[in-house]
């Protein structure tokens, strides 16, 4: 059975086709890699996983459900149960400590303990001594790692983690893309990230490339 499956979409903006008949799928637990220079449309396919964009024709089913015709209330709700996000720009909330951005999606799903379960992760990744600190005072790897763990904290079946290296230098890119890779092969979480990081696109099981709106494996 199928996490993820992508037929036949395509993409256009004005005058462009970003995304020309891709054909995707990730197994539950998989982790893939998307590779392609800057502006190929990783980032465009990844929103069309995520529900945030609709393809202008094609499929898309994430645990069998047809996304690309789910209303906006039912993909939020997908998105906050079963996704992760992880971004370049580790997009923290700034008025929020570390342990509270690690709680808030498990508060917006109403479990038990959000407070515990937060902070034993965050310790797990490291991050002990820093868990009532603001974002504006952690290093760029280690705001990094509490987005790892605001991603997974809920364990969710996907993460979708776009250019999650971009902003890191090249020793704390290595650290948090190893983070990224063992924390979803110990939950069990499947694993998509768009990446220019050739190190972190062979850590992953799979590879495939995104070349003038075609996905070809590499
Ligand atoms: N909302 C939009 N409207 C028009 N063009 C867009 C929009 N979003 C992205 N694009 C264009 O689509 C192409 C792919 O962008 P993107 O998916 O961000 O690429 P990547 O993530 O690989 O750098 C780029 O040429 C970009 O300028
Ligand atoms: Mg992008």
């Amino acid at each position: 059975m199928k996490l993820l499956e992508v037929k036949d979409v395509t993409k256009n903006y004005p005058g462009t086709e970003i995304l020309s008949h891709i054909e995707l799928s990730l197994a539950p637990g998989e982790s893939l890699a998307i590779l392609g220079r800057s502006g190929s449309g990783k980032t465009t396919l990844l929103n069309l996983l995520a529900g945030l964009d609709t393809p202008d024709s094609g499929e898309i089913y994430f645990d069998q459900k047809p996304i690309h015709t789910l209303k906006e209330s039912e993909l939020a709700q997908l998105r906050g149960k079963h996704m992760g996000f992880v971004f370049q720009s580790y997009r923290l909330l700034e008025a929020l400590t570390a342990l509270e951005n690690v709680c808030l999606p498990l508060e917006l799903l109403e479990k038990d303990h959000a407070i515990q379960t937060a902070s034993d992760l965050l310790a797990k990744l490291g991050l002990e001594s820093k868990i009532n600190q603001f974002p504006h005072r952690l290093s760029g790897g280690e705001q990094q790692r509490v987005a790892i763990a605001r991603a997974i904290v809920h364990q969710p079946k996907l993460i979708i983690a776009d250019e999650p290296t971009g902003n890191l230098d090249h020793r704390t890119g290595r650290e948090v893309s190893d983070l990224l890779i063992e924390s979803c092969k110990k939950f069990n979480i499947a694993l998509l990230v768009a990446t220019h990081d050739t190190e972190l696109a062979n850590k992953v099981e799979k590879r495939v490339e995104l070349f003038d709106g075609v996905l070809k494996s590499v």
